[in-house]
């Protein structure tokens, strides 16, 4: 019972760090001129499916990190299991800004062949809290 309870708080203080970050994401695209964001301008480009000029075979973010983000995802090219992207579930994610923005690079280059910007940006985060 005890560590039941323990866990929770553990669990919502992970959560409001989360949260924090999450501000701190969405606070800086707005002051790039970006906004209002809207989950289902998210949800869409993330289906979306992009063929970057430099390579053969469609891709989206959905092919790594799949439709339903409360689930585990699967890379594309090595086949690894990738954490599921939901904040509800893995309250990890989005925890840390340097790392969503790497990734966003990363992930916005390989997958739409240019970095996103951050009305995409925004769009992203707001689908992968709906989750
Ligand atoms: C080729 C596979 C692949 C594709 C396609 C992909 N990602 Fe990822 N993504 C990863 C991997 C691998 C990680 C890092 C491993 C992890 O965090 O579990 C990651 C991490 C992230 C993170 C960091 C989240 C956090 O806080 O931990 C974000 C944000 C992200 N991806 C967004 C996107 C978006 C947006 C797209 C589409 C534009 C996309 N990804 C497409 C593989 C991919």
């Amino acid at each position: 019972m005890k560590s039941k309870i323990a866990y929770s708080i553990v669990g919502f203080l992970v959560a409001s760090v989360a949260y924090g970050s999450v501000e701190v994401l969405i606070h800086s695209y707005q002051n790039a001129g970006a906004g209002p964001f809207s989950a289902g301008e998210g949800r869409a480009a993330w289906i979306q499916e992009y063929r970057p000029s430099n390579s053969v075979d469609a891709r989206s973010c959905a092919s790594c990190h799949g439709t339903d983000l409360s689930r585990t995802g699967r890379h594309l090219k090595t086949g690894k299991l990738i954490k599921p992207m939901a904040i509800s579930v893995n309250p990890t994610r989005l925890s840390n800004p340097k790392k969503v923005e790497k990734w966003f690079r990363r992930n916005c280059r390989w997958t739409l062949g240019r970095e996103c910007t951050p009305q995409e940006k925004g769009d992203f985060i707001r689908f992968m809290t709906s989750q």
